[in-house]
């Protein structure tokens, strides 16, 4: 059997991306819409694409928890779940998603219309609950002033952070994603000096270089978000990006995070909203608020191709079952929004 192809989720990093968060509204007939757009997903991103080769276009797609089950039902993801929300010294907070496109290119124009063409498509379907628009800053720094990304892993190892083996069978080919905003109080982080700046984020500011351990505090950003298990490093892939509006004065990092379970950057998490041990938190957090915070799984793009041809059983009898198409729906009894029946269906 084939093995299943992946998302664009190790993509190279691009200078301009749209994050997109929707909610489906609760309507059978809208999951409906939704399916039918992963199964042609590929198509618009090609279509647009092939405007502008060079831009480099990609988009990934994630589903949240409670929309998997409405859409695909059994079996699920084996790590898919809600966003844990963490209660630390900070507060890692959970906000609605049910799905995520995360779409990159060199050029913005190029976002831009797929993101048009995305909404076009699910029109009704969906509601927003969150876009931004990412921009690169100067040489891949975030708004801090420091380069963000340098310890990405790429290309095979990027793969091997990311990508889903063996190890959850039905979704090889599969990646875990977690999104976060986070809004920056620069005057605040201006006031610091530059050695503070460096020592709370672990490299030095203008030259990126990582701080000697002889130096470097426990609390530091690179230090807390460094997982180790059985002697290995568990990476992720991460593809932060700039995002502001000036005149409103909100401006951060949009944070996203791709890994081929979610644990690993749930224990980053842990460790910076916590601390490590509880207390050492990560002192970043002091200057940048998260104001956002949801998990998604990424179906393989084999899956992705293939979801308008899942037809889960109707969330709720016909009341003339000769007349399906018309029949008006009868609402559910148990107090739901009666779509827990697409759960475990074939
Ligand atoms: C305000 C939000 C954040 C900012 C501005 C930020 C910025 C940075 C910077 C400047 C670096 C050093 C350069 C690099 O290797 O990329 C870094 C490293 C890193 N960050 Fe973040 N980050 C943020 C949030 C997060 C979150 C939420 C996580 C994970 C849950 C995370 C995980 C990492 C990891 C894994 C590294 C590399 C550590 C290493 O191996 O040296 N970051 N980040």
């Amino acid at each position: 059997m084939p093995s299943a192809v992946p998302q664009p989720v190790a993509a190279k990093l691009t200078r301009a991306a749209i994050f997109l968060a929707v909610t489906i509204k609760p309507d059978p007939n809208h999951d409906v819409v939704v399916r039918s757009l992963c199964g042609d997903l590929a198509a618009l991103v090609r279509a647009v694409g092939f405007r502008d080769l060079e831009g480099r276009l990609s988009c990934v797609m994630g589903i949240g928890s409670e929309a998997w089950d409405r859409l695909f039902g059994a079996p699920r993801p084996k790590d898919l779940h809600p966003f844990r929300e963490i209660h630390g010294v900070h507060h890692a907070v959970a906000t609605p998603g049910d799905l995520l496109f995360h779409i990159r290119a060199v050029p913005m124009d190029l976002c831009f219309e797929l993101a048009t063409q995305i909404m076009t498509r699910l029109g009704d379907a969906v509601a927003s609950a969150d876009e931004v628009h990412g921009f690169k800053y100067f040489d891949e720094r975030d708004l801090l002033g420091f380069v963000d990304g340098t310890e990405n892993p790429e290309d095979q190892a990027a793969t091997d952070a990311t990508i889903i083996g063996e190890e959850d069978a039905a979704f090889t080919g599969g990646s875990y994603v977690i999104v976060q905003k986070y809004l920056h109080d620069l005057g605040k982080w201006n006031e610091l000096l530059v050695e503070m700046q460096e020592k709370i984020i672990g490299r030095t500011k203008l030259s990126d270089i990582e701080l000697d351990d002889s130096v470097k505090p426990s609390y530091a950003h690179n230090a807390l978000t460094t997982i180790v298990e059985n002697g290995e490093e568990l990476d992720i892939v991460r593809d932060n990006m700039p995002f502001g509006n000036i005149s409103k004065g909100e401006l951060g990092t949009y944070f996203i995070g791709y890994a081929k379970s979610p644990h690993r950057i749930e224990q980053m998490l842990q460790n910076m909203f916590v601390g490590k041990p509880p207390g050492n938190y990560d002192r970043l957090l002091d200057f940048s608020r998260a104001v956002t915070g949801t998990l998604f799984f990424v179906p393989s793009a084999t899956f992705l191709e293939d979801a308008a041809n899942v037809v889960p059983a109707p969330a709720q009898p016909a009341l003339d079952p000769a007349d399906e198409t018309t029949a008006p729906r009868l609402p559910p009894t148990d107090g739901s929004l009666g779509i827990g029946s697409l759960k475990g269906e074939a």
